[in-house]
């Protein structure tokens, strides 16, 4: 049977992954800047992760949201402590896209409102409502076409206002940095408006944190250098490490009730364990520090470099942007020099998202590499 066509390959077949390396079938060694679209937070095949799994999935890897699994209460606490919040209760879920959907309709649900506010280059993954509110058309069916949801762009305070007053919108869903979109992060003032304004007119403020949560910016969440405490947090990419997991981080004045969300799969035990897993590593390897620093170095290593006209991001959520289209460039770097870097939706953005514990060596490696295939054009 033929595989559902829809992802354009590149022909490498990885087999196996060791820290910031992934190796293919012919043993060839390739340096993973981008974790498969920011999965990867602790590194391929962490030792501790591996006997974290291997241990649960030997005792149980699953049983259904039917009975108790101490293992979620944990991971919940954990989540709390390694990510310096307080007053969320935690729903798990699957994946990011999942997240987002069980986000809005928590916040319709809690507002009776059935509008959403979403922003210009936003991407918030590929379910029915979540499409909806994702600025791509390319990817909306017609069946996705009926949900109301309006689109504005960052900064617009005076339209948001106008849309909030309306009196329909039950939430306003926002990436504090965009990833797909190509690494653009609104000013702290327009994010703590929002903030109160959604407040104001009893809208509930969603930050998708699917890319630029766990760590990947330096802060547990990209949305705290802003000072905002948003209503609901949607997680998944860096949560499992490459495991499927996901969730939502509802603000304690959001009232559950039985039966208002649910899912065979999300929060089973295996996932669980991975999830534990990842947040022990984030702290005692104290990820978040590494991630800062590096962006430093990164920036100085940049710096030397004219062809790189801006860097945008923060953390390990990098872009590096030329005056010229980086297609080109991102073959270049895998296929002479077994690279993996990312695009976007900014055409001449190259788009870095490592694991969490990469080191100036690596980005060494990629600077070296660079200098090469730009000197070559
Ligand atoms: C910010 C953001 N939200 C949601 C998603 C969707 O996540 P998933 O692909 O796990 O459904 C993505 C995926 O790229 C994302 O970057």
């Amino acid at each position: 049977m033929d595989l559902f066509d829809v992802y354009p390959l590149y022909d490498i077949t990885p087999i196996k992954g060791d820290g910031a390396y992934v190796f293919d079938k012919e043993d060839r060694k390739y340096l993973d800047l981008y974790g498969g679209h920011a999965v990867i937070s602790i590194g391929h095949s962490h030792p501790a992760y591996l006997n974290a799994i291997s241990k649960q999935v030997s005792k149980l890897g699953f049983y259904s949201n039917s009975v108790k699994n101490p293992l979620q209460n944990k991971l919940a606490d954990k989540l709390e402590k390694v990510a310096g919040i307080k007053d969320y209760s935690l729903f798990l879920c699957n994946s990011g896209a999942e997240a987002n959907e069980n986000a809005l309709k928590v916040a319709s649900f809690q507002t009776g409102k059935d509008r959403v506010i979403y922003f210009e280059n936003a991407f918030h993954g590929r379910t029915s409502g979540v499409v909806a509110v994702t600025d791509n058309e390319n990817i909306k069916a017609p069946f996705n076409q009926n949900h109301k949801a309006t689109k504005l762009a960052f900064e617009d305070i005076e339209a948001l206002e106008n849309e909030l007053k309306k009196g329909d919108v039950a939430a306003v869903i926002f990436e504090v940095i965009q990833g797909v979109g190509g690494l653009d992060e609104a000013s702290t003032e327009f994010y703590q408006e929002t903030a109160e304004l959604c407040k104001k007119y009893h809208s509930v403020l969603i930050a998708d944190e699917v890319q630029s949560g766990y760590g990947r910016t330096g802060d547990f969440f990209a949305f705290q250098k802003h000072e905002i405490q948003p209503d609901i947090i949607s997680i998944a990419k860096g949560m499992g490490n490459g495991f499927p997991i996901g969730g939502i981080l509802i603000d304690k004045t959001i009232e559950a009730k039985s039966g208002m969300l649910g899912t065979t799969f999300g929060g089973n035990h295996l996932a669980c364990a991975a999830g534990i897993s990842v947040l022990d590593i984030i702290e005692k390897e104290n990820l978040l520090k590494n991630a800062s620093e590096l962006f430093e170095y990164v920036k100085e290593k940049a710096a030397e470099n004219p062809q790189i006209k801006k860097i945008k991001g923060r953390g390990l959520m990098i872009g590096l942007e030329f005056d010229f289209e980086i297609a080109q460039i991102r073959k270049e770097l895998l296929f002479k020099h077994q690279i993996f870097t990312g695009a976007s939706a900014n055409k001449k953005l190259l788009r870095i998202l490592p694991p969490l514990n990469i080191k100036k060596e690596h980005f060494d490696e990629l600077f070296k590499a660079l200098k090469i295939v730009l000197d070559l054009k």
